[in-house]
């Protein structure tokens, strides 16, 4: 039996293996991060905070359809000072912990960031400047200017490694501006790509669309996997060699995992697919992995990270 060397490391954090949680579904709650560290998951993220506890945006919310889903959650979760009481007791599952921020404004996050700059069980910090949930509010990703203040002032205040989670781009354009301000931080990874935002689902036999917020425009993730596999292509084409990626966006097999290595991740995420199952997804995804890599003969990540041929 050959032995497989599966370990990553993102901002010099060792992860077991290369497939954890994104922040989004089932990491709310002390009880749903539990389960996560029980799981085969090789870290725990949390769903991103804000300063105060939120409901988030009304129901129905979230709908399955072929090959993906549509949701539009709005931050729902416990508030910053929950999450400062709930990580020291996740420190017990022994993997990386990773705290995602995602105020409402500047200051909010320097707040938040300052306070889970003091956590030593936090390993990783990701600022989540993609949400296209939040009624009224633009996506920060997409503003540059106000992107480039956000991270400088973040910079100032962020004392563990700082990760950024990324709107999907879709434009050389924007993928160059958004690389040189990365490349111009403290910023030592970023997660691609966020769900894509503001797609619309209809229901055919009512004629009516299938969630309630935003009129029915929601974040698609699930079907998203070449625009995240793209994202990360361009990202590693043009970031320091130093920051690391992690994708995310359309995961369901260990193939994919594969693909978005292939094409330069660090490591993966998984959203819709642990959406739409429980933790064991990890399990399968890892079994399922492991399989693609001992099919082709490779041994560790290193043999073809990154390792993408073009044609
Ligand atoms: C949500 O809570 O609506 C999703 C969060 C995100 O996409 O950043």
């Amino acid at each position: 039996m050959i032995k497989l060397n599966l370990k990553t490391s993102i901002a010099g954090k060792d992860f077991e293996h290369p497939i954890f949680n994104a922040s989004g579904p089932k990491c709310i709650t002390r009880e749903e991060l539990e389960e996560i560290g029980v799981s085969r998951s090789a870290g725990i993220m949390a769903k991103s905070c804000t300063i105060k506890p939120r409901d988030g945006n009304p129901s129905p919310r979230h709908f399955d359809f072929c090959g993906g889903a549509i949701g539009s959650y709005g931050l729902p979760n416990l508030g910053y000072k929950k999450y400062l009481e709930i990580f020291p007791q996740l420190k017990s599952y022994c993997k990386p912990i990773i705290a995602s921020v995602s105020g409402m404004s500047i200051e909010e996050n320097q707040t938040i960031i300052s306070e889970f700059s003091k956590v030593s069980e936090i390993d990783l910090i990701e600022l989540n400047i993609s949400c296209p949930n939040i009624i009224g509010k633009p996506q920060v990703g997409y503003d540059f200017d106000y992107s480039k203040k956000m991270i400088a002032e973040i910079g100032k205040v962020c004392k563990k490694p700082l990760g950024l989670k990324l709107p999907p781009y879709f434009d050389f354009a924007h993928f160059n501006t958004m690389a040189k301000i990365i490349n111009n931080s403290k910023v030592s990874f970023v997660t691609c790509i966020n769900s894509v935002g503001n797609g619309l689902y209809v229901d055919f036999e009512n004629e009516c669309t299938v969630i309630k917020p935003k009129k029915g425009f929601g974040g698609v993730g699930g079907i998203i996997k070449p625009f995240g596999l793209a994202n990360v292509r361009k990202f590693r084409e043009l970031l320091r060699d130093d920051i690391n990626i992690v994708g995310v966006g359309g995961i369901f097999t260990g193939k994919d995992v594969f693909e978005y290595l292939l094409c330069g991740a660090d490591a993966v995420q998984i959203g819709t697919a642990f959406m739409q199952s429980n933790t064991q997804i990890f399990e399968k995804l890892l079994l399922e992995f492991k399989q693609v890599i001992q099919d082709k003969e490779y041994t560790r990540l290193s043999q073809f990270k990154n390792k993408l041929k073009e044609i």
